[in-house]
């Protein structure tokens, strides 16, 4: 059966740099027979500008944000993926605000165990990974590794596998990332790692 990946894009720039890494990864994974989809965070329609902390979603036996707009959609459907791709441009040291907001709300994929506190997740587990694709103007330290810490970290705790790739030095004129032939491969490597479960 063909590998489905959801890829949820958090670039506000729909041809930036993030988008044009996703597409070479996208396409790459179609031609490895991959299913994929592409949600784009930084277009969708919000009722609400992140996780509200109502808690309805710890409070039901559904795996599902209550607040009924296009991201409560999205989320609903992440467990039927087998892999998750999170794109972003690196702002502030961190993902975007536009992932962020569909991010934090994936909080109604788990519940927590009234008693002790720990989490008891869904349909997420050792077949499941988790990717991360990130574009920063500066080097590593500017807030890449970070980012990869915070995903990585994210995906252990999902008991998903994980694996990034992270693109330092990106152009400020996003025409010029099509000449960065060097992150076209990277990009092409990964979904077919990712096709084939190699991760
Ligand atoms: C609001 C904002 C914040 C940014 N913050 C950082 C940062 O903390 N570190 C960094 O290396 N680059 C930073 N950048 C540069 C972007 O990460 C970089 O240009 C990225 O490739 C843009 O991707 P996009 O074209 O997909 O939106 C920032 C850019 C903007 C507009």
């Amino acid at each position: 059966m063909a590998r489905k990946i959801m890829v949820i894009t958090g670039s506000p720039r729909k041809k930036g740099n993030t988008n044009t890494v996703v597409t070479w990864f996208v396409d790459a994974a179609r031609k490895a027979s991959a299913e994929v989809e592409v949600v784009d965070a930084a277009h969708l329609e919000y009722k609400a500008n992140g996780c509200t902390e109502c808690m309805a979603c710890q409070q039901s036996d559904k795996y599902e944000c209550v607040i009924d707009d296009e991201a409560s959609a999205v989320i609903a459907r992440i467990p039927e993926f087998d892999v998750l791709v999170c794109a972003t441009p690196v702002f502030w040291f961190g993902p975007s605000a536009q992932l962020k907001l569909l991010l934090d709300r994936t909080f109604a994929l788990i519940k927590f165990n009234p008693e002790t506190g720990e989490p008891i997740h869904g349909e997420s587990g050792p077949d499941k990974i988790m990717c991360l694709i990130a574009t920063a103007g500066g080097d590593q330290e500017s807030g890449l590794n970070m980012l990869d810490d915070v995903f990585r970290t994210a995906a252990v705790f999902s008991q998903c596998r994980y694996e990034s790739l992270l693109v330092s030095f990106a152009p400020s004129d996003p025409k010029q990332m099509a000449e960065r032939t060097d992150v076209k491969e990277q990009a092409i490597a990964l979904a077919e790692r990712v096709t084939a479960g190699h991760v």
